[in-house]
């Protein structure tokens, strides 16, 4: 493959920046998380909205994506406050986070690792569009399946593995291997004490709630037809064991209920995270 065939956005990534940008314009206010960024590096067709996975029947994905992101900002906003200097964005696809909040950003270090190829489409864009790469983002190309030592790489690029960070990783650990998962965990588990983990995952299908299990199903046949197959599913049980066999100090899991109770209560359009679909780990070292 030429460069240019590497260089092209991943599908999975554009479709939950969609999934960002259509929260935006379709649900009503207060917006969980506001990304509009996203839309402008995807630069879809007009007819975007009317794609078969922005129909309404992916209302409730939607809001699992925006609740995931929300979450994680607000951990980085809470670390941030307590001096923790850098974060890393494993898998970080369209992520807008140093675009979207500049003054927060710019205090800290952001590594975004990705694929090489959506990232070099990625870092174009950026510069296409004139925002640029500022100073505080730095871009680590990554394949997390290859035995890339990633983890130097992030040390060239300016990483202090003395120092504490939030590490994120939304939408990535259902397209690794399990033994590429077990490798991350045990990586982010010997990061310096007071360091941060928040990563979601799937669970099987068969404990979704079954209003979304059908639409589940269809993601599952999408992203397989599409080339990029969920591929790891885990209960919470076997998340949080995973987790602590890596060798957190402290692990946890975010339940979607319990995102539901905090970014969509009071909301009468139905919008919430579906149970028992995508939930977060959240880890401590
Ligand atoms: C669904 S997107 C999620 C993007 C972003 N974290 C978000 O929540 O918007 C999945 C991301 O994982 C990345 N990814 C998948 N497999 C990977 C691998 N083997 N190595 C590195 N990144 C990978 C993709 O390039 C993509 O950016």
């Amino acid at each position: 493959m030429n460069d240019k065939q590497l260089a092209a956005p991943d599908n999975t990534a554009v479709r939950v920046a969609l999934w960002r940008a259509l929260h935006v314009e379709v649900d009503s206010p207060p917006h969980v998380f506001e990304d509009v960024v996203g839309l402008k590096l995807a630069a879809p067709d007009d007819g975007w909205r009317s794609r078969p996975d922005m129909s309404p029947f992916t209302q409730p994905f939607r809001a699992s994506i925006v609740a995931r992101a929300r979450f994680i900002e607000d951990l980085v906003e809470e670390q941030a406050a307590r001096g923790v200097g850098q974060y890393v964005i494993l898998g970080a696809g369209l992520d807008t986070f140093a675009q979207r909040r500049p003054e927060l950003a710019s205090r800290l270090l952001v590594f975004e690792i990705d694929q090489p190829g959506p990232q070099a489409w990625k870092r174009q864009r950026l510069v296409d569009l004139g925002l640029g790469i500022p100073s505080f983002l730095r871009l680590v190309p990554v394949d997390f399946e290859a035995g890339d030592a990633w983890w130097e790489r992030l040390a060239a690029s300016g990483f202090d593995s003395g120092r504490p960070a939030v590490v994120a990783s939304t939408g990535v650990s259902m397209y690794l291997t399990k033994d590429a998962i077990a490798a991350t965990l045990r990586k982010v588990a010997a990061l310096a004490p007071g360091s941060t983990l928040a990563m979601s995952f799937l669970l099987p299908i068969e404990l979704a709630d079954p209003e979304v299990r059908p639409g589940m199903e269809r993601a599952v046949a999408g992203a397989r037809a599409n080339g990029t197959p969920f591929i790891s599913f885990f209960t919470p049980t076997e998340m949080l064991t995973l987790a602590r066999e890596a060798g957190f100090r402290e692990v946890r899991h975010v339940s979607a209920a319990a995102l539901a109770q905090r970014y969509f209560a009071g909301r009468t359009d139905g919008l919430r995270p579906p149970n028992n679909s995508e939930e977060l780990l959240v880890a401590t070292t």
